[in-house]
């Protein structure tokens, strides 16, 4: 079954300079927690507990966050404030984590070329952590993990997104098969309205089967000059299944600043209770 989760953080995160000059944008807090951890605790719900990092320089944050902190440790053991570090000791409790580097920003799919050796010959799951899933029950991978079950194929989830914003995404086309279950026939990275083949965007959840791999070493360059994971699912669709499923849930786009404060206020008012 899905065991691995790869998580590309080696984006600079530019819409949130000066933040991001030397800090991981993934390590910026929603509330109290880094966005990073919200993504991980998605995955380890579902029941993916090696997670792999595909990272990149001035990203060493997020090795930290995931790792003991002997100093901090030493220093609130015993005390009434142990009960802030519960949640990462859980996390940290639970995951593996991996990392690789990506030497040179060429993309979404070239990023997760480069998870391969973390990955290997199985299915996997991929997080965009930018994109912040709330939902009431089960996360957004739980319910893609459960769907692969059944299907066996690679997974996008998507969204409706209205006609203004359908040059930000990924954009599919398929047909429905069931409730909410597509069967993609088509796929466009960041089209211009009028050549989006619908207003399906995807968000940033993939389940992939490790031919994507393959697929990606023989897919050019595409929108922006970057290798895009679009692109190469299209390949796999057309030779044989890539379900979109329409999750769950509420995204909130923390990779825009506007999206980010939403993301907050919704978490702040919603989620987030003081230990
Ligand atoms: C990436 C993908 C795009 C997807 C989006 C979801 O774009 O390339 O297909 O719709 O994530 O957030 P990015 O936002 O990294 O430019």
């Amino acid at each position: 079954m899905i065991k691995k989760c790869l998580f590309p953080v080696a984006g600079y995160g530019t819409r949130f300079l000066p933040a991001t000059k030397s800090m991981p944008k993934e390590m910026l807090p929603v509330v109290n927690k880094p966005l990073v951890q919200y993504g991980v605790e998605e995955a380890i719900e579902a029941g993916l507990n090696e997670i792999g990092f595909v990272t990149g320089r001035g990203k060493r944050a997020i090795a930290d966050h995931f790792d003991v902190s002997y100093e901090l440790e030493h220093q609130i053991a015993g005390t009434s404030k142990e009960k802030y570090l519960s949640s990462i000791r859980g996390v940290m409790a639970k995951g593996q984590f991996s990392f690789t580097r990506q030497g040179e920003m060429k993309g979404l799919g070239d990023a997760i070329l480069n998870g391969k050796r973390l990955i290997g010959d199985e299915p996997f799951a991929v997080v965009l952590s930018d994109d912040l899933c709330v939902t009431e029950n089960e996360g957004v991978l739980s319910q893609m993990v459960a769907l692969y079950k059944q299907f066996r194929c690679s997974i996008v989830a998507v969204q409706e997104v209205p006609e203004k914003d359908i040059s930000k995404f990924g954009v599919i086309a398929g047909e429905q098969i069931k409730d909410g279950i597509f069967q993609v026939n088509q796929m466009v990275e960041k089209p211009a309205p009028e050549d989006a083949p619908s207003n399906l965007a995807i968000i940033g959840r993939y389940i992939l089967t490790p031919d994507i791999f393959d697929i990606i070493e023989q897919t050019p360059p595409g929108k922006g000059g970057e290798v895009q994971i679009t692109d190469a699912l299209m390949t796999q669709a057309q030779k044989g299944c890539v379900l979109a499923y329409k999750f769950k849930g509420t995204r909130f786009d923390c990779g825009s600043v506007a999206g980010f404060v939403e993301a907050t206020n919704f978490v702040y008012k919603n989620v987030y209770f003081e230990e």
